[in-house]
């Protein structure tokens, strides 16, 4: 029976006592091939859909870790600062540890199913009038002054909790070994964490490989590729709407430790990608997930050659997330009558 990371990978990820983990059996996603991408541009791509975790984003997997260290250090409470998906994450841990949750967030700048997930887990937030970047900040002051858990990737916990997404990879992989792994990059920690885990199993002899990293991020946010602070972060992938990246020195060494790169897409990529993914794919994630896989189609059509290159991109966020995403962008099917005639006559039946 699974019983989520800690329980599967206790060797990677040490606790004092079984007993008292957290977990609310996250991991243990799937990987799905990408027939008609594949097909398309002539690669072996596959996505690890994280949106399949319990609070439907990749957090889930150092949350369980940073939260169970918390309760072993006997802490109180948890904080974080979070564009979404952490606050959601840390909210669910939170309550089932029975610790106090408290999350800074940019107003307005975040998805509402994530919002909505978080007020129902019961935790206290906080929007402010600014931006993650910000938020991030006065978390760190605050876990200085007073006795709380950080919870953010700063955390060291959570990126070992992380790094178990790339042992699932290359279990689920088997024989085949990993070219690229790609990934949305927006504080660096998703690809500081999957670079240490492909590196703890090849190691310990898991795995004979290591995959190039290839991180992703969006035009208006690209402080990785553009190698700077983006004072105004911009981007409809809220998700990854940061401009000062806490772990980006880690990201850098996974980056040229794999020989692998960053570079950044437009919205419009974005945009035309989430509906690729899930009109042809049959897959549903939160815009910022798209990064990776549109990133990989514009690299090939930049010339890249990455013909039969076997390719994981990392779905990190469910689509459920962000509805008005969709609703916003596409036309509302509008109501008529429940009449057969009339309906008929409506849809295309003989195509
Ligand atoms: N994709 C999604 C859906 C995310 O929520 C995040 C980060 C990332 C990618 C980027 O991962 O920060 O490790 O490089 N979300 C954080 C949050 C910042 O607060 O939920 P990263």
């Amino acid at each position: 029976m699974w019983r989520g990371l800690i329980d599967k990978y206790l060797k990677y990820l040490p606790v004092k006592n079984i007993n008292n983990i957290v977990s609310l059996y996250e991991g243990n996603t799937p990987l799905i091939k990408a027939n008609w991408l594949s097909k398309r541009y002539n690669i072996e791509l596959y996505l690890k859909f994280e949106g399949a975790n319990p609070t439907g984003s990749f957090k889930d997997r150092g949350m369980t870790y940073a939260v169970t260290k918390a309760v072993e250090n006997k802490s109180k409470a948890i904080i974080c600062a979070s564009t979404g998906n952490t606050s959601a994450s840390a909210a669910a841990f939170g309550a089932r540890a029975g610790l106090k949750t408290i999350v800074i967030l940019p107003e307005a700048k975040i998805a509402k199913g994530k919002l909505s997930q978080a007020m129902i887990y019961g935790a206290e937030i906080i929007p402010i009038k600014d931006n993650f970047d910000r938020a991030l900040e006065i978390v760190r002051k605050l876990t200085e002054k007073y006795s709380l858990t950080l919870v953010n990737s700063l955390n060291p916990f959570r990126i070992e909790g992380q790094k178990t997404a790339a042992f699932e990879v290359a279990d689920q992989l088997g024989k085949k070994k990993l070219d690229i792994l790609a990934l949305p990059v927006g504080n660096a920690g998703n690809i500081t964490a999957y670079w240490k885990g492909f590196k703890e199993y090849n190691e310990t002899e898991m795995i004979d490989y290591l995959p190039k990293m290839y991180g992703f991020q969006a035009d208006g946010s690209a402080a990785m590729v553009q190698n700077k602070v983006i004072k105004k972060p911009e981007t409809i992938a809220t998700a990854i709407r940061i401009g000062k990246p806490v772990n980006r020195d880690k990201a850098k060494i996974a980056v040229n430790e794999s020989k692998g790169l960053f570079h950044s897409i437009s919205d419009q990529k974005i945009k035309e990608m989430h509906k690729i993914l899930a009109s042809k794919e049959g897959v549903f994630v939160e815009p910022a997930s798209t990064t990776p896989i549109a990133g990989i189609i514009n690299l090939i059509e930049n010339g890249y050659n990455l013909k039969h290159k076997k390719i994981v991109a990392v779905l990190t966020g469910n689509g459920l997330k962000d509805q008005e995403f969709v609703l916003n962008n596409y036309d509302l099917p509008v109501g008529v009558k429940g009449n057969l005639k009339h309906i008929e006559n409506l849809i295309n039946l003989m195509d």
